[in-house]
Order: C-alpha cells, then sequence, then structure tokens
C-alpha cells in the first residue's frame, strides 16, 4: 500500500527547488582589505554565492571601508575610542543587516566574547602562516613570514580558521602550501602567501556554508 502511494508521487514532475538566498556576510578588516576585494571577485564572478552585507573595521582609515563606501556597501567603523561598548555595538550592526557569517580579513582586535557566542560556527579568520605553529598573540602580518623566515622551514602558507575567544586558535578549515624559495625575504614570501590568500579564503566560504544546513 505504502508503496504505491510512493510510486504514485514519483511519478509526479520533480519540483524544482526554490533558488538558496546567498550566504550574507560580515566582513571585519582592520587595514587595506585586498581580501575583502578577492571575496567580492568571487561573489562578481559568480563562483561565491553569497553577499557582503557589511564591511566592519576599527580602523577609520582603513582600505577595507574605503572600498565598502565605492561600492556600496553598508559600513561600520566601530572602536573602542568611540564607542561606549564595541562588542553591543558591533552585534547590533551584524543583526540589522541579517549576518549569517563573519569573515574576519585582516582584523586586528581579538573578537568580544559575546561576539563569538552569537556566531559560534559561522565565524572564520584567515591568517598568513601555518597554524598553530606560526599563530598566537604577537604573530600577525610580517611577523609571521619573519618566524617562518627564522624557522628555515620548507614551505609557509595562509590558513583558515574557525574564531575562538582566543587568537589564532579554533578547527583549521583549510590551508594552502607555499614554498619558501631561496633568497625569500620579509616581503616576497609575504606577497606570495597574500596571493595563495586570495585563492582560499572565498572558497574555504563557499565549501563550508554551501555544505552547512540552512
Ligand atoms: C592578510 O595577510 C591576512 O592573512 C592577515 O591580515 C592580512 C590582511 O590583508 N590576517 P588584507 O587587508 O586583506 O589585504
Amino acid at each position: 500500500m505504502v508503496f504505491h502511494r510512493h510510486r504514485k508521487w514519483a511519478k509526479l514532475p520533480r519540483m524544482t527547488e526554490p533558488p538558496r538566498p546567498p550566504r550574507r556576510l560580515a566582513v571585519l578588516a582592520s587595514g587595506r582589505g585586498s581580501n575583502l576585494v578577492a571575496i567580492q571577485d568571487a561573489i562578481d564572478r559568480g563562483d561565491l554565492h553569497a553577499s557582503v552585507a557589511l564591511v566592519v573595521s576599527n580602523n577609520s582609515s582603513a582600505g577595507a571601508l574605503e572600498f565598502a563606501r565605492r561600492r556600496g556597501i553598508p559600513w561600520a567603523h566601530v572602536s573602542a575610542k568611540t564607542d561606549a561598548d564595541p562588542g553591543v555595538r558591533l552585534l547590533e550592526r551584524l543583526e540589522a543587516v541579517g549576518c549569517e557569517v563573519l569573515v574576519l580579513a585582516g582584523y586586528m582586535k581579538l573578537l568580544d566574547p559575546r561576539v563569538v557566542a552569537a556566531y559560534r560556527g559561522r565565524a572564520m579568520n584567515i591568517h598568513p602562516g601555518p597554524l598553530p605553529r606560526f599563530g598566537g598573540p604577537g604573530m600577525f602580518g610580517e611577523h609571521v613570514h619573519a618566524a617562518v623566515l627564522a624557522a628555515g622551514v620548507p614551505t609557509s602558507g595562509p590558513t583558515v580558521h574557525r574564531v575562538t575567544e582566543h587568537y589564532d586558535e579554533g578547527d583549521i578549515l583549510a590551508h594552502t602550501e607555499v614554498p619558501v624559495l631561496p633568497g625569500d625575504d620579509v616581503a616576497s614570501l609575504a606577497a606570495r602567501v597574500l596571493a595563495a590568500e586570495h585563492a582560499l579564503y572565498w572558497r574555504t566560504i563557499a565549501r563550508v556554508f554551501d555544505a552547512a544546513p540552512d
């Protein structure tokens, strides 16, 4: 009986699923914002089914904010210097735009624990070196590349990880190996790693959040 009912239904034309709305991302960045640009480029090409719903910076002159203004993307400057409670202000802004995923891209502040709690499992960061070996407090930017060169390891490369209350901790989601070449200095290694970041970050967002249930 049940079998027949199923057969009957199976003959009906297959309904097409309604298209899933783009993931609403908030990108947090303190500086130049090249990862933000790479993510937006992937969206514009149709490679990443998402939209940048908000750009947030603690630095009012960040290139990331300039890019947001140019592109008409909503943006916010949230800083301990201008906000009584930056954690609450950030949460309000994120909620106001319906942010689903937090993307840290060169954000130099430790995320407020209330924000981490609200977005647990839905926040990621990109680090310009292998983790955990070349991470932790004080390990950012050129310090990472200098430490990699000093260690004499043959490879470096960006690591994407989930965000926790601590610097550079949280599950590793993706890593690209980038060779350290003879004669490399901090600048040449940084440029090679940054190019790998631009290729890695949007792909990781797509992989992790396209697989996640709505
Ligand atoms: C990147 O190297 C990223 O790994 C680190 O900060 C840098 C940000 O660069 N967390 P940009 O602002 O995206 O150009």
